[in-house]
């Protein structure tokens, strides 16, 4: 098993320590390999554990029958051949529209890469590019990740200002409970961690789950003063990429807390570069395989 950083103390029980300069971060592929494969499908997560990814990304949204669903946009305009608000539509509404064909234009944007010889493109995914597929709940994707055979951490993250408040929080505490993770003891490679910029929903997070890691996720220096922790899992923080780059030592900083660092979207080899020698834990990219590449080098 690979080295996560975890320390395991006499009883058994894991706690997440910061990851030390030089030490390759685990990669997690962000909205699934979506640099691939239409962002938040099945396709594309299943295609990002088959490239080895260590973790999956995820956004959930609430539908208005109270399901979490897998979905970064408040509309399905971008991402689906419909239209409409996520909080106004049930599932089955959600479930009659196609998710996968907005990706067509990828399609002929890797075919024509693949022609001129870019080791990138996998040609065998090309054709997987534009398949129609249906809306991902959680409940799915949550399913491909305990089955898979080697232990992955799905990050879930939680969108605000929405419609339904806390309730978003609410849920997902119960979905977790239905598979078991709500509770669970602390682990070197947790199945689940929680995400979100709001600090109130990491907030209520940590009250109502409190051994269940979470991330602060923020776009500005100013926020990482403040990463809350309500017992002796370290709350991460989650700084984008641009923003590591003005403010290096935000990782040092959070090391010197006990913190681990999640940085987004990380997807150029500088980049990812940079985030090892700054000694980050996990970084989130639309292109895991190439990715992980970078360290093998
Ligand atoms: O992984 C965190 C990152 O996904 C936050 O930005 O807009 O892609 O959800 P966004
Ligand atoms: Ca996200």
């Amino acid at each position: 098993m690979r080295n996560y950083g975890g320390v395991t103390s006499s009883i058994g029980v894991s706690r997440s320590q910061p990851t030390q300069p030089g030490t390759p971060p685990l990669v997690v592929a962000h909205r699934g390999a979506s640099g691939e494969l239409p962002e938040h499908t099945l396709a594309a997560y299943d295609l990002a554990l088959r490239q080895g990814a260590d973790g999956l990304e995820c956004d959930v949204r609430l539908t208005r029958d109270g399901k979490l669903i897998c979905m970064h946009d408040r509309r399905i305009d971008r991402t689906s051949n419909g239209s409409g608000t996520v909080s106004a539509m049930t599932l089955d509404a959600l479930r009659a529209h196609d998710y996968g064909s907005w990706h067509a234009e990828m399609a002929s944007r890797q075919r024509a890469a693949a022609a001129l010889g870019d080791p990138d493109v996998d040609n065998k995914n090309i054709e997987r590019y534009a398949e129609p597929t249906s809306v991902l709940t959680l409940r799915e994707l949550l399913t491909l990740v305990l089955d898979w055979d080697r232990p992955r951490t799905l990050f879930i993250e939680t969108k605000h200002p929405v419609r339904y408040g806390a309730l978003v929080e609410m849920k997902l505490i119960a979905e977790l409970q239905r598979f078991g993770l709500a509770k669970r003891p602390p682990s070197a490679t947790p199945p689940v961690v929680m995400m979100s910029f709001a600090p109130s929903a990491v907030f209520r997070i940590r009250r109502s789950a409190p051994n269940l890691p979470t991330v602060l996720l923020g776009e500005n220096s100013r926020y990482l003063g403040y990463a809350p922790t309500t017992s002796g899992v370290p709350a991460a923080i989650g700084p984008s990429i641009e923003m590591l780059r003005e403010h290096p030592k935000v990782v040092e900083r959070a090391r010197a807390s006990g913190r681990a660092t999640y940085v987004w979207t990380v997807d150029e080899k500088a980049d990812v570069e940079l985030c090892r020698d700054l000694g980050v834990r996990w970084i989130a990219t639309n292109y895991p395989a190439r990715t992980k590449r970078v360290f093998e080098s």
